[in-house]
């Protein structure tokens, strides 16, 4: 029997094949270093987890309505004023299996065989995958220099065949933060061009410095193009909840995605969102407590790095990861990760899956000890003048490169 043509046409995650490969080994007693994940090792919530305790103690877990629990679209509608100035009601919101869900459904109902999609380099590396999926084009902005794109690099991309740009900014991988003007910018072109602007704002709280995500409704006219994507994932810690949102002020796409939704998933799990609402009624503090621990642990491992000749790691402005540029030492990013994984052991997810090559994508999330050991071994691993051996865990490593 023959697979459909799309099937093979989509890629891995390679985020996620990193993660189960690092488990394996780990599993195996091996002593890795995992500085390649994307989910903080803080445990879950205490609001989250005695509320979905007393919903498990009530014995009624069911369906919920397809686009999500009322009172947990309220609680979003609430945090939507919070965050982004935007004044919002529930017919506004729909509630999805993580931020990922959302982005997939807002695709569906936006574009076309053959309409294209714009995003810049480095980008997620679900984006090119899931376009395609929906039959769409995936168009590509490389940064003219570095790992920040301008914004007349997005302007100049666009052809009567764009349907949306996608913009996820703090970004993973490069944890670059982009300014109030350019969002402005690109809000009005989106507005100008008549596309659809899709915000990943996933990680928007988590930025660094006393620095603010800018909201895209703030410079929008009439903010029908703009839909806006967030979750408990990442800000929470609670990425195995799957409990991610879109919100737009354009009701008949949020109508479509839940139609999407009711067809393919019926609806997000009903623990999941009581989980998910307790997160953002009582466990703020969390939020604030995470940012710091990982603006702390971003200096540790910027401060560990300076210590390696020959890379350059960007300052990230927010999110769990640096890219640091390993061109010096190896252009291909899966060539230097490969044995980075297999000389010394540390995980670290390689740039090329992101779009632009040479770099690796180093998380800081994974917590103090991890990051200072894993450096270590980098470290010993580059260098020439090094001590012929290492001890990493209970084995000696002798180099032999
Ligand atoms: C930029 C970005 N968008 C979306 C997601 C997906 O989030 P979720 O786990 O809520 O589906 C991720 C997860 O890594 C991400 O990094």
């Amino acid at each position: 029997m023959k697979l459909s043509v799309l099937s093979s046409v989509i890629g891995d995650s390679p985020t996620l094949k990193l993660n189960a490969k690092a488990a394996q080994l780990k599993k195996q007693g091996e002593p890795i270093v995992h500085l390649g994940g994307g989910e903080p090792i803080e445990l879950a919530p205490k609001g989250s987890v005695e509320a979905m305790l007393a919903k498990v103690q009530s014995g009624k877990i069911k369906y919920s309505p397809a686009s999500g629990l009322p009172e947990l679209k309220a609680a979003v509608c609430t945090y939507t004023k919070e965050q982004y100035g935007k004044d919002i009601t529930n017919e506004n919101v729909i509630i999805t299996g993580g931020a990922k869900q959302a982005i997939y459904n807002f695709l569906l109902c936006a574009v076309n065989p053959g309409d294209e999609v714009i995003f810049p380099a480095p980008y997620w590396v679900s984006y090119p995958e899931m376009v395609k999926l929906v039959g769409g084009t995936p168009v590509v902005v490389k940064p003219s220099e570095g790992i920040k794109v301008k914004f007349e690099e997005i302007k100049a991309a666009v052809t009567p065949k764009t349907k949306a740009i996608m913009f996820n900014s703090p970004n993973n991988p490069s944890g670059i933060l982009f300014e109030a003007d350019f969002i402005k910018n690109l809000v009005e072109l989106c507005e100008e061009k008549n596309i659809w602007l899709m915000t990943d704002d996933i990680y928007h709280q988590l930025v660094f410095g006393g620095k603010k995500a800018p909201s895209p409704f703030a410079y929008s006219k009439n903010s029908d193009n703009i839909v806006a994507i967030n979750g408990v994932s990442k800000l929470f810690g609670l990425t195995g909840l799957r409990i991610g949102w879109a919100v737009s002020t354009n009701t008949e796409m949020i109508k479509a995605m839940g139609r999407m939704q009711a067809q393919t998933t019926s609806c997000t799990s009903d623990l999941s969102q009581v989980g998910a609402l307790a997160a953002l009624q009582k466990d703020q503090d969390f939020i604030k407590n995470l940012q710091k621990t990982l603006e702390t642990n971003r200096d540790i491992l910027l401060k560990e790095l300076s210590q390696i000749p020959n890379i350059k790691a960007n300052v990230s402005d927010g999110t769990f990861y640096c890219l640091v540029d390993f061109s010096y030492y190896n252009k291909s990013s899966l060539e230097m990760s490969a044995f980075l994984l297999e000389k010394v052991l540390v995980a670290t997810m390689p740039s090329a899956p992101f779009g632009v090559d040479g770099y690796l994508r180093i998380s800081y999330c994974a917590g103090k000890e991890n990051i200072v050991e894993g450096i270590r071994r980098i470290k010993w691993a580059l260098d020439k003048n090094a001590t012929g051996e290492i001890k990493i865990g209970n084995k000696i490593i002798k180099k032999e490169w």
